[in-house]
């Protein structure tokens, strides 16, 4: 495809260029150059691409594009079925957001086709709007998400760490933005930070942007972006109870609002920095060897799993319903990662009998 280099800044005519040999294959993509493809797969994979790899999202795609090819398809979905497809991609308020923001998009008959616009979509922040309107809408929108952060601050040897280096970040990269190809420029540095322009160890070499880069000219393009000290993130500890009773295990709902919301869940105890081992009643609970660990955003949870057959079929569990699933029905039941692994380690201990007098 064609670039006007005269009206442009150099940059931005090597990465096209590049861009034009060497894009990924995406399933939610345009070939380069090409119109932009349907909003909808662009608004999906951007849902699913925040804070996911493109390895892990694309089977989900896929999956979501075979079940609702349209928005008003997903629009009038089942909220329990999307959460059950969503299981495994983590933060999973965005299946919540997606449900909602593709009602209002059905609702409206198309989506809004600015960035400003579409930000009034659930789940749809800075990032995702400017991703959207740029490639759904050739709208020349800044899009930057952590590759393109790292692409950019390298580019111009920015010396202010993030995110208080955002601003001036956004103000190197806006004029490098091509009013003709705004969403291939914007995916062009996202592969580009995804295979060349790599965390710890850039292949400069390759590069498109050598020419061009600072911090290339520098001798140490690895410095950039500039690191804020971290802070560390706490221990939190909780215990999964796994309960089973004739043949069926407990599994609750969580909280629609919260960590892991409106996911199918193990009861589970409050998870804090001092927990100790915490049971629901009184009975001959048996503890895994080892705790399930599991890295949320804020903090890292050691999750201790233990199991118990229950004499009776109880109705509820610290204030929750209980929907009791089939044993066999577990695996395929759409427990979030961390509610899978400590089932997994459920499914792999052997239960004792009931003793009758120490259930409360
Ligand atoms: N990450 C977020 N959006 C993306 C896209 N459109 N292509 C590749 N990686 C992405």
């Amino acid at each position: 495809m064609a670039v006007d280099t005269e009206s442009i800044l150099p940059a931005t005519a090597h990465l096209l260029a590049w861009y034009d040999a060497a894009a990924r294959a995406l399933p939610w993509r345009a070939l380069p150059g090409a119109p932009p493809p349907d909003p909808y797969r662009v608004w999906l994979s951007e849902i699913m691409l925040q804070q996911t790899t493109v390895a892990a999202a694309g089977p989900y795609f896929e999956r979501f594009l075979a079940l609702w090819p349209t928005v008003e398809a997903l629009a009038a979905a089942d909220e329990a079925d999307v959460m059950r497809e969503w299981a495994g991609l983590g933060y999973y308020a965005r299946a919540r957001n997606l449900c909602a923001a593709a009602r209002a998009v059905a609702a409206a008959g198309a989506f809004p086709t600015s960035a400003a616009g579409l930000r009034a979509l659930p789940g749809v922040g800075p990032y995702t709007a400017a991703a959207i309107a740029a490639i759904a809408f050739g709208e020349p929108a800044v899009v930057i998400d952590a590759n393109i952060e790292r692409v950019t601050s390298r580019l111009f040897a920015l010396p202010d760490a993030l995110p208080a280096g955002r601003p001036a970040l956004e103000a190197a990269l806006r004029p490098l933005v091509p009013t003709d190809r705004p969403g291939d420029f914007a995916q062009a540095l996202m592969d580009l930070g995804a295979t060349i322009c790599t965390p710890r160890s850039p292949r400069c070499l390759l590069c498109p942007l050598a020419p061009d880069c600072i911090a290339r000219r520098s001798g140490n393009p690895q410095a950039f972006p500039v690191k804020a000290p971290k802070r560390p993130r706490p221990l939190k500890r909780g215990t999964a109870w796994w309960i089973e009773h004739a043949g069926e295990v407990a599994l609750v709902r969580r909280p629609p609002r919260g960590l892991l919301g409106g996911m199918l869940a193990l009861p589970s105890s409050a998870w804090s920095v001092d927990a100790v081992l915490d049971f629901p009643f009184a009975a001959d609970w048996q503890l895994a060897p080892e705790p399930v660990r599991h890295g949320f955003t804020h903090f890292e949870l050691e999750l201790q799993v233990a199991i118990v057959r229950a004499p009776d079929r109880l109705n509820g569990i610290a204030g929750q319903p209980i929907i009791w699933t089939p044993r066999e029905g577990i695996a395929a039941a759409g427990l979030p990662t961390l509610f899978a692994r400590a089932a997994t380690v459920a499914l792999g201990l052997s239960l004792q009998p009931a003793r009758e007098t120490e259930t409360a």
